[in-house]
């Protein structure tokens, strides 16, 4: 495969491309275990109130939208979509709030000609937004918001085709990705970026932030350029987020191997295989920036795939990546206050096959401490389902894994392994319901779900919270910690939602009982708990409105109700984009609705797509969150 055609790959089908994995040549017995598997899913629900999903049929097909309507829901639901425009309820307007390449200072506006030069291009919004927070510092609102990676057949001249020719092209692209922090501010217009707010601040590739936890200082990440082991340039593909109760931001770093390459030796072992990391990088880099070759600095991937903090009220504070909480393809990094004190934190690792992970401090918090160390000093675990709708998280630890504390946070996907976590239909956000103790897991989908052997090694290809095999809908899981206590090692789960297409399959392809024509959809992703206890979430699936698809449009945002079950479409995205990210104005009146990799000419009807985050709201006013 040329560089050419690498880069048109998405993220999932770049894993593949690194991993491929032959076809098991037990797929007969595979087929024969799912199926017996799914037995259990028309049992009984763990969960009481039960949201339904399965065999109560609580919704019928054809009047879902109108029940969604009277359910809870203070909106009308609406229609699939399929063109390059934003929709949104009736008595709700929106619009755009910033978009790829727009100025954060005086100095880089009009500094977006169909692109952005080298030299502006960390002065202006990122390109490809994800994750993002609002914090109140000082009564000022300011958003943290992710710009996960680039699209640089869009970014670069045309000429290169997609492929960086030189140092300079990578320093733009480098430059266009990170972290993006920005003061906002209502005006008769609506909520504008504040220019030359001295609370703005872009975050790159090459930004200095440090190491902190058990890695720092550790044999593992030590390069040229540290041989300390301490310091490090640049947080990469910030995927989902998170807010710490301390009021700082979490960015989660994704899809780091992709930027890695070599020109030289292919670095050897599972540490770096179960990873993904060898062969040429996505973007280039390792033929401009030794960094990234792997021949050369064989550490410097080992520095990277963390939950980084960084404190959005302190333009001048030094972001710090959090080895405590292991190294991952991490989605978000979803916090919560454990009712003993204790700060959990909830993390998915979103490739198939992979686990979910939570972290959970030793040390407690209390209101108006600050937090940092409680992130240095704690236990990881991976969650283990089980079929009769319990499940426990297994701590990784040097006695569970035989791997010493350093190599379980450095290869922490093989610590999961080691002690049988269960294998996951590429995890992507956790939410945390605000009203009880309970929280939720978007399973995108896993085509290779009973089809291929898992990454994670587990001897079931399709197991409770992943029952079905070629799973290209996605399903939502959710647990109960024991006690209600988030620090606890045992759980109930059930799935809040199975995403399918009732109109197509009249069986598990069809989706749970709450799935219906009206609000189907594919491949959940981003999801976020609003304060009022409703749960938003995201989609970013297959958006072509044909096959198993048709009738599910352009990827959406829709809101569950955790109580019911009932679930109704809010918004409807560009074809091409993927709805990603999710905050809300202090007072709750705007949502703030990140819109990614959008196709056709959006927002500006002229010239190339920009990835913007949008602004939602009533037209009465009301708080929409
Ligand atoms: Fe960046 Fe898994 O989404
Ligand atoms: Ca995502
Ligand atoms: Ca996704």
């Amino acid at each position: 495969m040329t560089d050419k055609t690498l880069i048109d790959l998405s993220w999932d089908d770049f894993d593949e491309h690194r991993d491929p994995r032959p076809d098991s040549n037990e797929f007969d017995a595979v087929v024969e275990r799912a199926v017996s598997r799914r037995g259990f899913l028309g049992g009984a629900l763990a969960f009481g109130s039960g949201a339904a999903v399965f065999g109560t049929g609580l919704l019928s097909s054809t009047t879902a939208s109108r029940a969604a309507a009277h359910g809870g829901f203070a909106f009308t639901p609406i229609d699939i979509a399929t063109d390059h425009e934003i929709h949104v309820p009736e008595g709700y307007q929106h619009k755009v709030l910033v978009r790829w390449g727009d100025a954060l200072w005086s100095e880089a506006d009009g500094a977006y000609d169909n692109g952005v030069s080298v030299e502006m291009s960390d002065k202006v919004f990122g390109e490809n937004t994800d994750g993002m927070e609002l914090f109140d510092v000082d009564g000022r609102e300011v958003i943290a918001v992710n710009s996960e990676y680039v699209n640089p057949k869009i970014n670069l001249p045309e000429a290169s085709e997609g492929v960086p020719q030189s140092a300079e092209e990578v320093a733009l692209l480098k430059n266009l990705q990170g972290v993006t922090i920005m003061e906002i501010a209502k005006s008769e217009d609506g909520y504008q970026v504040v220019k030359d707010s001295p609370l703005n601040r872009r975050i790159t590739h090459e930004t200095e932030m440090v190491l902190e936890g058990p890695l720092a200082g550790h044999d593992l990440v030590k390069t040229n350029a540290d041989p300390e082991g301490r310091t490090v340039k640049g947080t990469m593909n910030n995927c989902g987020s998170g807010r710490t109760l301390w009021g700082t931001y979490l960015t989660c770093e994704e899809n780091f191997n992709g930027y890695f390459g070599t020109t030289g030796a292919e670095p050897e072992g599972e540490g770096y295989s179960r990873y993904g990391i060898g062969g040429e990088g996505r973007y280039a880099y390792e033929k401009f920036d030794a960094r990234f070759d792997l021949s050369k600095e064989p550490n410097e991937p080992h520095r990277h795939g963390y939950v980084t903090e960084i404190d959005p009220a302190n333009p001048d504070s030094t972001p710090v990546k959090r080895t405590a909480l292991g190294r991952i393809k991490h989605e978000n990094a979803a916090m919560v206050h454990a009712s003993d004190g204790r700060v959990v934190v909830y993390m998915g690792d979103d490739e198939r096959g992979e686990f979910l992970y939570k972290y959970v401090s030793n040390g407690t918090w209390a209101e108006g401490q600050d937090g940092g160390d409680l992130l240095n000093d704690g236990t990881l675990y991976a969650a283990k389902f089980n079929d009769d709708m319990t499940g426990e998280w297994l701590a990784l630890t040097p006695e569970t894994t035989g791997m010493d504390a350093a190599e379980i946070l450095v290869f922490t996907r093989m610590a999961a392994s080691a002690v049988g976590a269960t294998t996951m239909d590429r995890p992507e956000w956790v939410a945390v319901n605000p009203l009880k103790a309970e929280a939720y897991v978007a399973l995108t989908n896993n085509r290779n779900r009973g089809v291929k052997p898992n990454a994670g090694g587990d001897e079931t290809p399709v197991n409770g919270p992943n029952p079905r095999e070629t799973n290209n809908f996605g399903q939502i899981a959710r647990w109960r910690p024991e006690g209600d206590n988030h620090a606890a090692d045992g759980f109930a789960w059930d799935l809040y939602v199975m995403a399918g297409n009732p109109t197509v399959y009249d069986n598990a392809y069809g989706g749970s009982d709450n799935i219906n024509e009206g609000n189907m959809f594919n491949s959940p992703d981003g999801m976020v708990f609003s304060s009022d206890g409703m749960l938003w979430i995201q989609t970013d699936g297959d958006d072509d409105n044909e096959g198993e698809f048709a009738g599910m449009g352009n990827n959406q945002m829709l809101v569950g109700n955790p109580e019911t079950g009932e679930i109704a479409r809010f918004m409807t995205v560009p074809n091409g984009a993927e709805v990603t990210g999710l905050c809300w104005s202090l007072d709750k009146t705007v949502a703030f609705v990140g819109v990614q990799h959008p196709g056709g000419q959006w927002p500006d009807n002229a010239g190339k797509p920009r990835s913007s985050v949008v602004a939602v709201w009533r037209e009465d006013g009301a708080t929409i969150g």
